[in-house]
């Protein structure tokens, strides 16, 4: 998979996908993630990528030409499955979503900032429009970063049989069963006997039932 996101704060980006499970994938080449800084496509002699907005009002709009000069020098070199929008407007994200995302060859991820961008970006070029729940960031970078570890982590082949994505919670709309590491005992406070046992069936089933109850207690939604 190819993912291109567009911001115009790219050291935002630096570090989400420098370690761990994200590094990895991209090393064993499941994954190029390139970062584009929109600044460097203003035409503008400031280098400005943002204006007022037109009708009045607090805020700054991010420019319609840098980035819709980004987006087709993208698309004039491949063809992208979405062009994502990040904004707290959006669909609120769940893993069926990033499941879907997930079998996508290229994505583009466009991050907002101050008000937003011009509108006609929205209504000319982008396919879906992903928000990360129901708050507002300062800007769509960190909102993506979420976005890319949750659909690149899905990838086949970046999770080994440990980390396997399909023991996740919401996979089967179930939250995860509560897990334990030694020691057995601490402070008097035990791991359940089941877990000792060694009786993989009965384990099994413990931990289907935890699973169920600990979604009935606190995502009773989920079992809709
Ligand atoms: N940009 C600002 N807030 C956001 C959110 N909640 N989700 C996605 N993008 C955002």
């Amino acid at each position: 998979m190819r993912i291109d996101i567009l911001t115009v704060l790219p050291q935002l980006l630096e570090s989400p996908f420098s370690a761990s499970i994200m590094q990895r994938a991209q090393d064993k080449g499941h994954v190029e993630i390139h970062v584009h800084n929109i600044r460097d496509y203003s035409t503008d002699k400031h280098k400005n990528v943002d204006d007022y907005q037109y009708g009045g009002g607090a805020g700054m709009v991010l420019s319609i030409e840098p980035i819709a000069a980004v987006i087709e020098k993208l698309i004039s070199e491949r063809s992208y499955d979405d062009i994502i929008y990040m904004t707290p407007d959006g669909k609120v994200l769940e893993q069926s979503d990033c499941n879907t995302l997930s079998l996508s060859k290229n994505l583009m991820i466009l991050c907002g900032h101050y008000k937003g961008v011009d509108e006609r970006i929205r209504e000319h070029y982008i396919t879906k429009e992903i928000s990360i729940g129901s708050y507002v960031l300062s800007g769509g970078e960190l909102a993506a970063a979420v976005v890319v570890d949750a659909v690149v982590r899905l990838i086949p082949g970046v999770l080994n049989d440990e980390t396997s994505a399909l023991t996740d919670s919401f996979q089967d709309n179930l939250l995860s069963p509560p897990v334990y590491t030694r020691p057995p005992e601490f402070k008097g406070w035990k791991v359940p006997e089941i877990l000792l046992s060694g009786n993989l069936p009965a384990i099994e089933k413990w931990r289907e039932e935890q699973a169920l109850q600990r979604t009935q207690d606190r995502r009773p939604d989920l079992l809709d």
